[in-house]
């Protein structure tokens, strides 16, 4: 075909090395989509529907850039030119989702036949789900994984170009590709990876199989990109992995994330810092000293318990026991004592017992959380999980979930009330959606707080006296106004 010729054409002329030749392909791309923008008269869109975790969003985040950099805008609906699905399989529920909306992008595209769609994700790192969409969505025009990201510009101009689908899927990463653009969604907060992928293989998650073995970035990247951040105004970084707490572990040299936090909370401008996710087994007592020593570090640990049977836990392949698990609770909250720690759950692995429940409703009275997102097991087909028997019946297990969520809510409404009357410094984020004269944002814990304010204040970190608690929220006033 003649497109095919002149593809391999373009392929020869595109250097080897990255981020040079998605750096040859954005120009290319730009050139085309002026092209066509001349030819139609008005700028070519894009959207993006985002599901999952952080690590997606953040995703997304470098995709937008990179559509961007090469000339779409941002549209405020799917009726748009490119529009791309970056998927979650992390529990049923996401996929079904997903299909349940893609449907509607057919429709659009019988309006608009030049449209692009593209899907991404961890749900195109399963086989099975690539053959659906290749088979049952023939509308889609390109498939990527979440190893090769960075290639959006490839493979969106192969399909521009010559027209045809174009999957590309890889089982694995390769090296990690710096220096390309990401878009921000908030100008004062920012997202931050420090590793990719997951080694753990807890047996009911899939995230390992679709995300790839762990792999750290160099904290010489890692720092240049806050400082870039800082220069640019951002205020608040949030640090992102699977395992923050065994970054650095395979280096040659290696380096623990507390020394990594040590060197990020030195750059200038950046004044509070997040991480995500912290796995018990590996948060070290260097980690609580260096959160309890810190002015930078955010008084809030999100630390996944997912269940408080000694049995279960073994089960799951967590390398943790419910006395392990709550003796390091013990130390954090002697160190840290304004400490705001949330969990997950998972209510309904196979074979669980009410026995089982009681230990899980007992660490959610010990822990004390702040708040937990409970979630009702999900059998991921691959996953060792997946092969356990399951013995209860679907009513016992919402009977439990909710048994569960009862005492989560009732101990995270207790610890809501903790600050009430006393000063802390809130992160303004927006205008308050239900009351326009107010402002909403976070305390360092990360418990959201309205008060009277305007958008003068927004990105701005101001002292608020917490006047009353209200159960998941504070209402403040600004101190001496
Ligand atoms: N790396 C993070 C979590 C990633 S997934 C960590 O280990 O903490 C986010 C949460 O989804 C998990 O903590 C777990 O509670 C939940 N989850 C993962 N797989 C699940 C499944 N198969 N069914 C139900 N919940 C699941
Ligand atoms: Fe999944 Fe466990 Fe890895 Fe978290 S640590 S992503 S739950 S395998
Ligand atoms: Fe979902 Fe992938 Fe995150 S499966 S939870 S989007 S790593």
């Amino acid at each position: 075909m003649e497109e095919q010729r002149g593809w391999n054409d373009i392929l020869k002329n595109a250097p080897d090395n990255e981020p040079d030749r998605q750096r040859y392909f954005m120009i290319k791309c730009r050139e085309l989509i002026e092209r066509r923008k001349r030819e139609i008269g008005r700028d070519l869109t894009f959207y993006d529907q985002t599901f999952g975790c952080q690590m997606n969003f953040k995703d997304s985040e470098k995709l937008n850039g990179i559509l961007e950099e090469i000339g779409y805008v941002k549209a405020d609906s799917e009726e748009a030119d490119f529009v791309y699905y970056n998927t979650c399989t992390v529990r049923e529920n996401a996929n079904i989702r997903v299909y349940g909306r893609l449907g509607t992008l057919k429709t659009f595209k019988k309006k608009n036949p030049e449209m692009i769609i593209a899907m991404c994700g961890c749900m195109m790192q399963e086989p099975e789900e690539v053959e659906k969409v290749r088979n049952t969505f023939r509308f889609v025009d390109v498939v990527f994984g979440t190893h090769n990201i960075y290639k959006l510009a490839e493979l969106l101009y192969r399909a521009l170009y010559t027209r045809e689908r174009v999957f590309d899927i890889w089982e694995k990463a390769e090296e990690i590709i710096e220096d390309l653009p990401s878009d921000r969604k908030i100008s004062f907060k920012a997202g931050v990876n420090i590793m990719f992928g997951c080694d753990n293989f807890c047996s009911y998650c899939i995230v390992p199989y679709v995300r790839g073995r762990e792999r750290s970035r160099r904290p010489e990247d890692i720092v240049a990109e806050v400082k870039k951040l800082a220069a640019e105004g951002v205020k608040e970084i949030m640090l992102l992995g699977q395992n923050v707490n065994s970054y650095g572990k395979k280096f040659q040299e290696p380096i623990s994330f507390a020394q990594l936090l040590r060197m990020v909370e030195k750059v200038d401008g950046i004044e509070r810092i997040r991480f995500m996710t912290s796995h018990p087994k590996d948060l070290s007592d260097e980690l609580i000293q260096v959160m309890a020593e810190s002015g930078k570090i955010c008084r809030h640990l999100h630390l996944p318990v997912q269940s408080g049977s000694d049995r279960i836990l073994k089960k799951m392949n967590r390398h943790y026991t419910k006395d392990q698990y709550l003796t390091l609770v013990e130390k954090l909250r002697k160190a840290v004592p304004d400490l705001s720690l949330t969990t997950d759950i998972i209510v309904g692995f196979p074979g669980e017992t009410e026995e089982d429940i009681q230990e899980t409703i007992d660490v959610v009275r010990k822990a004390r959380y702040d708040s937990a997102f409970t979630f009702i097991y999900s059998k991921r087909s691959g996953t060792p999980a997946a092969r356990m028997e399951e013995n209860n019946p679907d009513e016992v297990i919402h009977e439990r979930f909710d048994r569960v969520l009862q005492e989560v809510n009732r101990v995270a409404r207790e610890q809501n009330q903790k600050m009430q009357g006393e000063t802390g410094y809130v992160l303004v984020e927006s205008i308050d959606e239900k009351d326009e004269t107010m402002v909403t944002g976070r305390l360092s814990n990360n418990n959201v707080v309205h008060f009277k304010g305007d958008t003068s204040l927004i990105g701005q970190i101001v002292p608020v006296v917490l006047e009353e608690a209200k159960g998941f929220y504070y209402i403040g006033r600004l101190k001496d106004a």
